[in-house]
């Protein structure tokens, strides 16, 4: 059953999967269908980062579902200036809304913020650690154009260090057991823990540093921009640029995605291509946003606890929750045998 709050996609069995896109696919032929669903309920968005896409797609999801939508794009805004907890902000307007979506630079602060949340999290994205939504929005469009997500050969190209939407989506398609190629500057690869992660779940990982060692074996192309904001300052070079002429040695079937925005990634004569998926796949951005909410909001939410920790170990990670947010400690999680942060899946000291 789909958990209570929405923190990583990869904890979805593969049951929640089918129900949640085949009510996405019910709702994105027929909105009007669903415009009383969520009538009288309320979405807080807070937004302690930039978006375009995420927050308009949330607040796109829950007005065609007859709900409504309070909470903040820009956190100068909010008592966040004033030294307000994550806990306490939550606590509060989790007491004002039915269901809340949080980014978050603080990787881990959507986990954090189920332990003090009434209503059901979900996780808008936080830092480069993961972006769940954005992830189904990505398993939505691959699954309806390619009719599977089993065994496909596909590449990731661009920031796989700081881009989270590629740490998540590797997550989901490892356990169906997928092909990764991972094209990127030497600087700007995937990181270790997470490639170590995706092998013990069953992917094969290949990393080169050109979309041309690669790309007329994919399946899928999801591209990606660098991201300046978390560090990663390296110049696109054509190696990694999506050009006419790349596209032309890839397979007829394979698809172009991305999470957007898009940058100098991808020349703008690729945009009329057929495969360039990414526009329609932000389109169904929302409908997947709606099915998610329809269904965390017809469940009884459990409230939790933040775990009390004898041992106070640290979190290697320097953007974890856990280093700014008082009171909470790297509570462990040993999938995949080795001790890793249950916030923010870094390794622990
Ligand atoms: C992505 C994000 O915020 O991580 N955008 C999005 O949500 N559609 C990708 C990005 O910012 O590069």
């Amino acid at each position: 059953m789909l958990p209570t709050d929405f923190l990583d996609e990869s904890h979805l069995n593969e049951a929640d999967w089918e129900d949640l896109y085949g009510l996405a696919r019910q709702i994105h032929r027929d909105p009007a269908a669903f415009s009383d669903a969520a009538k009288g309920k309320i979405l807080g968005t807070l937004f302690y980062e930039p978006s375009t896409r995420t927050r308009l797609s949330f607040e796109t999801a829950m007005l065609r579902l007859g709900g409504e939508v309070i909470g903040f794009a820009d956190p100068s805004s909010s008592s966040v200036v004033k030294g307000e907890t994550l806990k306490d902000t939550i606590k509060i307007v989790s007491s004002y809304c039915d269901v809340l979506a949080l980014r978050t630079p603080l990787e881990g602060g959507p986990h954090a913020a189920s332990l003090f949340s009434s209503v059901p999290v979900i996780n808008a994205g936080d830092g480069s650690h993961l972006h769940p939504t954005q992830t189904l929005t990505d398993l939505f469009c691959i699954r309806h154009r390619a009719g599977t997500l089993t065994g496909l050969v596909v590449g990731f190209c661009g920031d796989l260090k700081n881009g989270r939407t590629v740490h998540s989506l590797s997550k989901s398609l490892a356990r169906r057991g997928c092909t990764f190629y991972c094209i990127s500057d030497p600087a700007l690869k995937l990181p270790e823990h997470l490639k170590k992660e995706l092998v013990l779940s069953g992917a094969k990982v290949y990393e080169c540093t050109a979309l041309d060692d690669c790309i007329e074996k994919l399946d899928v192309l999801y591209m990606t921009r660098t991201q300046r904001e978390r560090g990663s300052d390296v110049e696109q070079t054509d190696a990694l640029r999506l050009t006419a002429d790349k596209m032309a040695r890839a397979r007829r079937e394979m698809l172009v995605l991305h999470p957007l925005p898009k940058v100098d990634e991808i020349a703008p004569e690729v945009d009329d291509d057929p495969r360039a998926l990414y526009f329609a796949q932000a389109k169904g951005g929302v409908s997947v946003r709606m099915a998610l909410i329809l269904r965390l909001l017809e469940r009884p939410y459990v409230e939790k606890r933040v775990p009390f920790s004898h041992e106070k170990r640290r979190c290697t990670n320097p953007r974890c929750v856990t280093a700014f947010e008082p009171g909470l400690f790297p509570d462990t999680d040993t999938a995949h045998e080795h001790l890793v942060c249950a916030y923010c899946s870094h390794p622990i000291a």
